[in-house]
């Protein structure tokens, strides 16, 4: 089994829906890139075998290790999900909290579970109750400048069985590329002095 221990990756494939599908993961393992996340599958279209989410959760054998990154906002479907992708030879599953668009977050997935971090914390025990694979967490600094609340997630998760964080260094209002990353973001991604 793979094991982010014994080899924890330094540099990473970022997941992008529309981009990091198959092809592309092969492209950046061809040049080297050790570790590549799949692009956002929705869990409860993976269990209705829904042809694009089947087909982003694939790769057993082509990519190792092969990450697939779940996405959902119920608890059995995540469940099912990460079921799923282990019998289709997942070695990691990764949890999406991080997407901002709104298709994702009017249906309160994505982004919009760090509003919610109880609930979010459902999401988290189901799947890593539903695989014995490791299982990551992809999320946020927070909502918006107002809610900054990746650290006491990380916590939180890391106390539910999450193996790695992954924080997209914006806030949900910050969406993407063209608004300035928050000075906290920096802060908190400076090692401690201990370490
Ligand atoms: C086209 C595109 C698709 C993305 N899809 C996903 C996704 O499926 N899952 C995810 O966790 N993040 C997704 N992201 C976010 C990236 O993984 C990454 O966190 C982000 O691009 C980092 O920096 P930025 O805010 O400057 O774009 C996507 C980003 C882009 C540009």
């Amino acid at each position: 089994m793979f094991d982010l221990n014994e080899k924890p990756p330094l540099v990473s494939l970022a997941p992008m829906a529309g981009v990091t599908d198959i092809p592309f993961r092969r492209q950046v393992k061809a040049f080297g890139g050790q570790y590549c996340v799949s692009e956002m599958v929705a869990s409860d279209q993976l269990a209705r075998a829904r042809i694009d989410m089947v087909r982003r959760a694939a790769g057993s054998g082509v990519i190792s290790p092969l990450v697939i990154q779940l996405a959902g906002r119920d608890p059995a479907w995540m469940a099912e999900g990460a079921r799923l992708a282990e019998a289709a030879g997942a070695d990691v599953i990764d949890i999406n909290m991080g997407c901002p668009a709104k298709s994702v977050t009017s249906g309160l997935c994505g982004s919009a579970l760090m509003r919610e971090p109880d609930h979010a914390m459902t999401l988290v025990e189901a799947t890593v109750n539903a695989t014995k694979l490791p299982v990551t967490l992809k999320m946020r600094l927070g909502w918006d400048d107002k809610s900054l609340n990746a650290p006491e997630m990380a916590k939180r998760a890391e106390a539910a069985g999450v193996r790695m964080l992954t924080i997209h260094g914006r806030t949900r209002s910050n969406f993407s590329a063209a608004s300035p990353i928050g000075p906290r973001s920096h802060q908190w991604l400076k090692p401690s002095p201990s370490q």
